[in-house]
């Protein structure tokens, strides 16, 4: 039981109060681990915005909303709750608590507005899996916590398949992170629709070594509009079709078209029926919370919570279904694992199935210690007028240097499957180790070092690189932050952590970073 008697005390439940049982994967199913009985989720989407009263838009820290909405989803009958946007700090022991207690599943996404692989400037290094293993710290604790994404809809174009390498790359050393902490939560992907990419990124994210693939598979799916469609006619069948034999689960982690207003949910019938149980484990339906969208089954203000017309539907259909499903004894997996999409313009795929390397501050620091020309500024700025000047140096510099050095070690093609060495430090990092191959390009002479007051010279500490490489951080030495203080003062994220209450404008300054710092590689 992981709910700790104190958090039961505050809450004044009782103190033998039942766990959750874990739920485990074998082959393409979920199960009971205690019963055996496998599991469908019937889930809802849940990510209220708390910015209002919060700089950190993170509903698993906010008693006062659990406490408004956990009423709504037992009356709603769902098991399972999905949640977008958390953070590594904060206290989430009453949310969570109260949530197992009803019987409610947790499925969390990784990353947030400001944490993120960005589609169109894809990278991935040393500060983003940290905050992604922070966030594991923060909540594999929780027996309800099943299930992890590593990214969502991050490719959802033909034009931007090459970000999936790096998704892939976080998926596979989170998922390394987990083992190594003897825990056994699966790590999966939520995937947008596209049918130009829906095949090759489903066989993508399944295919090459299993410590590479992803545990589970996602899918957002809007195609069933209004009670007139059919399982052929909305395109559910086609979807379905195409995971017959899986190897590993499949959901919805979003469902619910609401093109015809109100929705009355006739898919529902379709996702728990016998015509997709086979190889799908159920589904969330998209939202909880109703946005300017108008996805919501609940209108929330303050304390209160409003139906929308859409509730009592969803509630209805969720409750007429009832799933028939395998025990886990009598079950063997038969599924199959997929082989990687051919990389090609014409396959509308342009990642290979070799994935960038995974990220070592060791590597870095070492890598830091050769070099003569580096950055004044010691870590990276925090408020968005200043990463936004700093982005802007970083680029001016990338691009006057890369014209004549090779830049190969710090950049990386997801095409070519070719990744430097550096390719993983931070922006800091990465930017220090150009301005220093340039530095003993002008042969050191004075002012080469200066980028318009950007670098600084300093005395090498280390003339030889070559062994930097093996250094390896040590997963066991990594500190996880303390979740039950409820201050921040342990994330590192600090650019999310300032720019909290303002996450569009912070997802926007650093991938306006990230964005100058790619582009000039290309
Ligand atoms: C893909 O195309 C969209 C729309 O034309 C564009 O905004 C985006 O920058 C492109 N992404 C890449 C990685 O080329
Ligand atoms: C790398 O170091 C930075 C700065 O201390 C830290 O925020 C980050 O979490 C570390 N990353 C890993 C993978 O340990
Ligand atoms: C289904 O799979 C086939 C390959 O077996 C693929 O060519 C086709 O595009 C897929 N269809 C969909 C709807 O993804
Ligand atoms: C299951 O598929 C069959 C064949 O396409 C269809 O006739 C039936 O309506 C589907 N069942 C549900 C519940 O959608
Ligand atoms: C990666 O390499 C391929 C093949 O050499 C090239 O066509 C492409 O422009 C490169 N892409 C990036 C993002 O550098």
């Amino acid at each position: 039981m992981r709910a700790s008697l104190v958090s039961a005390a505050i809450l004044g439940l009782a103190s033998q109060a039942a766990s959750i049982d874990p739920l485990v994967i074998k082959g393409s199913k979920w199960f009971n681990s205690k019963t055996g009985a496998q599991f469908f989720v019937k889930g809802v989407d849940y990510q209220p915005d708390i910015t209002s009263t919060s700089t950190v838009r993170d509903p698993l820290a906010d008693t006062a909303g659990c406490m408004r909405d956990l009423p709504f989803l037992k009356d709603l009958g769902v098991n399972a709750i999905r949640v977008y946007q958390t953070e590594p700090f904060g206290n989430h022991d009453k949310c969570m608590s109260m949530l197992s207690d009803a019987g409610i599943y947790v499925m969390l996404d990784l990353s947030t507005p400001t944490e993120t692989i960005n589609r169109d400037s894809p990278a991935y290094d040393v500060d983003l899996l940290g905050y992604y293993q922070r966030k594991v710290d923060t909540f594999a604790k929780y027996d309800n916590v099943f299930a992890f994404l590593a990214g969502n809809e991050v490719t959802n174009a033909y034009n931007n398949t090459g970000a999936s390498a790096y998704v892939k790359a976080a998926l596979r050393d989170v998922k390394s992170y987990i083992k190594s902490k003897h825990l056994t939560i699966p790590v999966g992907y939520a995937t947008n629709d596209d049918a130009d990419i829906r095949w090759q990124l489903q066989t993508y994210f399944d295919c090459g070594s299993i410590s590479d693939r992803a545990d589970f598979y996602g899918i957002n799916l809007y195609e069933w509009c209004g009670p007139a469609a059919t399982f052929e006619s909305s395109g559910y069948a086609n979807v379905v079709k195409n995971f017959t034999n899986w190897d590993v689960p499949v959901l919805l982690t979003e469902y619910g078209c609401n093109a015809i207003k109100p929705r009355t949910f006739p898919e529902i019938a379709a996702i728990y029926g016998s015509n997709m149980t086979s190889s799908f484990s159920g589904g969330f339906v998209y939202e909880y919370v109703e946005e300017p969208n108008e996805y919501g089954l609940v209108k929330v203000s303050g304390s209160t919570g409003t139906k929308t017309a859409d509730y009592d539907y969803f509630k209805k259909a969720l409750a007429a279904v009832n799933p028939s499903g395998v025990s886990m004894s009598s079950y063997t997996p038969s599924g199959k694992q997929q082989s990687c999409p051919s990389v090609s313009a014409s396959n509308n795929w342009i990642a290979s199935s070799s994935l960038p390397p995974s990220p070592s501050n060791a590597t870095c620091s070492c890598m830091m210690n050769t070099l003569t020309c580096v950055s004044k500024q010691s870590s990276m700025p925090t408020s968005a007028g200043d990463l936004a000047k700093f982005g802007q140096s970083v680029s001016s510099i990338f691009g006057i240097v890369c014209g004549t050095v090779d830049c190969g070690a710090v950049s990386g093609n997801a095409t070519t499957g070719k990744y430097g060495k550096y390719s993983f430090c931070d922006p800091l990092q990465r930017v220090s180790w150009v301005m220093t191959e340039w530095y003993n390009d002008q042969r050191n002479v004075d002012g080469a070092c200066d980028f318009d007051g950007f670098a600084k010279v300093v005395s090498v500490k280390s003339t030889d690189d070559s062994s930097c490489s093996d250094q390896k951080d040590d997963p066991q030495s990594s500190k996880g932050p303390s979740s039950d203080k409820g201050d921040s003062s342990s994330s590192s994220s600090s650019a999310a952590k300032i720019l909290g209450g303002a996450p569009s404008m912070a997802a926007l300054s650093v991938s306006v970073v990230l964005a100058m710092l790619t582009s000039t590689l290309l």
